[in-house]
């Protein structure tokens, strides 16, 4: 079985990502018909009538129909969709975000290496860069990713990999891709990039020679809030080599997830769109209004790094993030007043969410803390949803009375 492949590459991008995943011509039913939509291949094993055809799955390059662990033909439809998307020859379904990142982690260090980073990204890459890859054995460098010097000043002969995230979780900072990329080729080392904020739509990052990009498909790639997967995109011998770890660290995503996964891909291009639009108006609106201190949007020409978005970004994404007079109590207080907007994390679903991030995200850190992760105690972090944008501007405009 094989789900099948867009048949020319003169198609649009809309096209060839519907066709990688709606499978026409899949499943066969026993009247004869052939289901429209792929089946979900809920199934961990499969069965072949030969001994050599197991022998001969058990020795591929990841199968799409030996054992589910090593592949899975949702698994193949999504991947070929995302790697249309991204621009890059193959990709690989995770269980999560983190689990995609995690992979390139464990899968292209070893004890001994040394990784350059931003000094912000995603929470939990935090996490891992800080706490889990020093156990390993492997040393990271932080590094304001606004500063290409600072990267080229970490550089060491050791350094294996720089992880990149623009624009970043939750500051909406922008990192230059071409400027690192150039001085990465210089010692050698593999670039990652963390492309879940701008989405393939966006910012496609292998155009600019970034070796590997992963994405929480949680957000944006899913878009409804009711899945959790990830993906590593990149050149072919690179995704076969983190394969192998892959199938080791077990961190896979399932039938089920991919299936939702394809139907969220099919509509991704029409959905970001609207994200962009909306996060504009509703970044203007926020500009505009007296009780907002700062409006933190690369769309905006106020962003310090507008330019540079503009030059690198084909769109500046749904997420705004802004600081309102008053301090911790007064952004506490407006997302309790928000009728629309929901209060819950995550983002890149259809519905606009916004979170404080001092008193929701991170409680648990100090005021001093959280100062020195550059999280300020009035910044409320919005992913603005799909609704219509004047019933999203309205619910903040009255939510800021
Ligand atoms: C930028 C970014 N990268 C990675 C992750 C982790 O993704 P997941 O929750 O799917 O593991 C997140 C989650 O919020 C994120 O915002």
């Amino acid at each position: 079985m094989t789900i099948r492949k867009p048949k020319s590459r003169e198609w649009g991008m809309s096209t060839r990502v519907i066709r990688s995943v709606t499978g026409g011509g899949a499943a066969m039913g026993p009247g004869g018909g052939t289901s429209l939509t792929a089946p979900i291949w809920q199934s961990s094993t499969f069965e072949f009538h030969r001994p050599e055809e197991v022998a001969d799955a058990a020795t591929a390059t990841q199968p799409e129909t030996f054992y589910t662990r090593y592949g899975n033909p949702n698994f193949s439809a999504v991947q070929t969709a995302l790697a249309e998307l991204e621009g890059g020859e193959a990709a690989l379904v995770t269980g999560s975000g983190m689990a995609a990142i995690m992979l390139v982690f464990l899968g292209m260090l070893k004890n001994g290496d040394h990784l350059v980073s931003q000094n912000c990204h995603y929470v939990g890459t935090m996490k891992a860069l800080e706490s889990w890859l020093p156990r390993y054995g492997i040393e990271v460098t932080m590094v304001d990713q606004t500063d290409l010097d600072a990267f080229a000043d970490a550089m060491r002969p050791n350094t294996r990999l720089v992880m990149l995230e623009t624009p970043t979780n939750p500051t909406l900072t922008i990192t230059d891709l071409a400027g690192v990329m150039g001085i990465a080729r210089d010692h050698d080392a593999f670039v990652c990039m963390d492309n879940t904020f701008a989405t393939p739509i966006n910012q496609r990052p292998l155009e600019h020679g970034i070796d590997l990009v992963v994405h929480s498909a949680t957000k944006y790639l899913g878009g409804h809030s009711d899945l959790t997967a990830g993906f590593v995109v990149g050149r072919k011998e690179l995704i076969d080599e983190l394969w192998l770890a892959h199938i080791i660290h077990g961190g896979i995503s399932h039938p089920f997830e991919a299936w939702l996964l394809g139907r969220g891909l099919q509509t991704l291009p029409f959905r970001v769109a609207r994200h962009n639009s909306s996060a504009m108006a509703v970044a203007e609106f926020l500009e505009g209004h007296a009780a907002i201190e700062r409006v933190y949007y690369p769309g905006l020409a106020s962003h310090p790094q507008h330019e540079l978005a503009a030059k690198q970004m084909d769109g500046f994404g749904g997420m705004v993030v802004f600081e309102l007079a008053g301090g911790f109590d007064a952004a506490r207080d407006f997302t309790a007043r928000l009728e629309l907007a929901r209060r819950a994390v995550s983002l890149g679903g259809t519905e606009t969410l916004a979170v404080h991030a001092a008193s929701m995200i991170h409680a648990r850190l100090t005021p001093a803390q959280r100062a020195e992760a550059g999280i300020s105690e009035n910044l409320i972090r919005v992913s603005v949803g799909l609704e219509d944008p004047e019933d999203i501007v309205a619910d903040f405009e009255r939510a800021l009375r």
